[in-house]
């Protein structure tokens, strides 16, 4: 990993040989990712609901997404994902080494996800093959293959929406997707793009986040200890983003310049690509000094893991729900020590590849 003294050196904004502007700058991310205007999210040849659209057809279709998120939904699946994450963690061995990333997060993201969105279990396998596959194309850069893989995944959406059109649109969360007229009638490639949005935000993430998170808790017993002897739910979470903070595991995202403007004194020309590292901007030391600080409460007002702007992270009280549930419950089935070094992924992804972890 790049140290804290490197990326004090890092310029906020820099144009690669093809072209491509990246953000590593905190001030310059938050500028663009709050620029919708001169910054769109129109980067892709394929329907992307709501992550590729701009202006009031993202508004639309955002309002609708919103409302999967609300503190009452939460509420309503919390029971499920906590006996979820307590079943999974009472089933790692004790005193053996295990994979954090694989072994936990992979399971329990797509045991949860299944839960919350009641698809059947029987699904779980070929969703983990699947999201292996994303990641392995994601790593390839192989645009084909990247369509391959994004048509497997609409194939498997294809076969849940079918048998649900007919229904009542109250069976499950996926269901009522189907029947959400909120914005309009969905169409069956909408339907897909948003299960697709919300997979891939939920499980790859997720399982990343995971990975993350138990490699510092191996590191830091007192920090775990703080979780076990009565942290709020709030000083949970707050804990959990600050590690993903040091260790942004939700690397970037993109844009596509409108108009011939500059990013931190780098000239962007009309429809140059820009590139906003999040994972670079929550390092970066003129706003965390020491980037490898932990100061959960310190730093968590300039915390870009869940982004910034109009399209800041939907799922985020998912995401947050799920990690604090599965956190809780690991630690109270045991204490992780580390069981080997930490594997890191390679760019273009985050976090660690493997996280090898004892629980005691
Ligand atoms: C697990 C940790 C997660 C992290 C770190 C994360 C991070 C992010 C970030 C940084 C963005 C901003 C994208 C941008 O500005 O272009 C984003 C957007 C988004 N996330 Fe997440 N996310 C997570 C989990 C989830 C979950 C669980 C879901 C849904 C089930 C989700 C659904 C989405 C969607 C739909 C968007 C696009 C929103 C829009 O364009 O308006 N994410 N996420």
């Amino acid at each position: 990993m790049t140290t804290a003294a490197e990326r004090s050196d890092l310029p906020s904004a820099t144009t690669d040989l093809h072209g491509t502007v990246t953000v590593h700058g905190h001030a310059a991310a938050v500028d663009v990712a709050q620029d919708p205007q001169t910054f769109s999210n129109a980067v892709s040849r394929h329907l992307q609901v709501p992550n590729g659209l701009d202006g009031a057809e993202h508004q639309r279709y955002r309002s609708l997404i919103e409302r999967y998120f609300t503190p009452e939904a939460m509420a309503e699946f919390e029971p499920v994902c906590r006996a979820t994450a307590q079943r999974i963690a009472a089933e790692l061995p004790l005193g053996e080494s295990v994979d954090a990333v694989e072994a936990l997060g992979m399971r329990f993201a797509v045991e949860a996800q299944s839960a919350w969105l009641g698809w059947p279990p029987g699904l779980a396998d070929t969703l983990v093959a699947w999201v292996r596959e994303n990641q392995a194309a994601t790593r390839s850069g192989d645009p084909t293959r990247t369509k391959t893989v994004a048509q497997d995944f609409d194939r498997i959406i294809h076969g849940l929406i079918q048998p649900r059109r007919d229904s009542d649109g109250t069976a499950d969360v996926t269901d009522q997707l189907i029947h959400d007229d909120a914005a309009g009638h969905l169409s069956d490639e909408q339907i897909v793009s948003i299960l697709r949005n919300w997979t891939g935000g939920d499980l790859a993430s997720i399982a990343q986040c995971t990975g993350v998170i138990l490699h510092h808790l191996a590191r830091n017993p007192r920090i775990s200890q703080r979780i076990t002897q009565g942290a709020s739910d709030a000083e949970v979470d707050a804990i959990l983003e600050e590690f993903l903070r040091i260790d942004d595991p939700f690397v970037f995202n993109r844009r596509v310049a409108t108009r011939k403007t500059e990013i931190a004194g780098c000239p962007v020309e009309a429809g140059q690509r820009v590139v906003i590292n999040w994972a670079d901007a929550n390092r970066d030391a003129r706003v965390f000094a020491d980037p490898d600080a932990f100061d959960p409460h310190g730093n968590a007002e300039a915390n870009l893991v869940y982004g910034i702007g109009p399209h800041v992270c939907p799922g985020r009280p998912l995401a947050r729900l799920e990690l604090r549930e599965l956190t809780r419950a690991v630690l109270a089935a045991g204490t992780p020590e580390p069981a080997g070094e930490s594997v890191r992924e390679e760019p273009p992804m985050g976090g660690f590849r493997t996280v090898p972890v004892i629980l005691r």
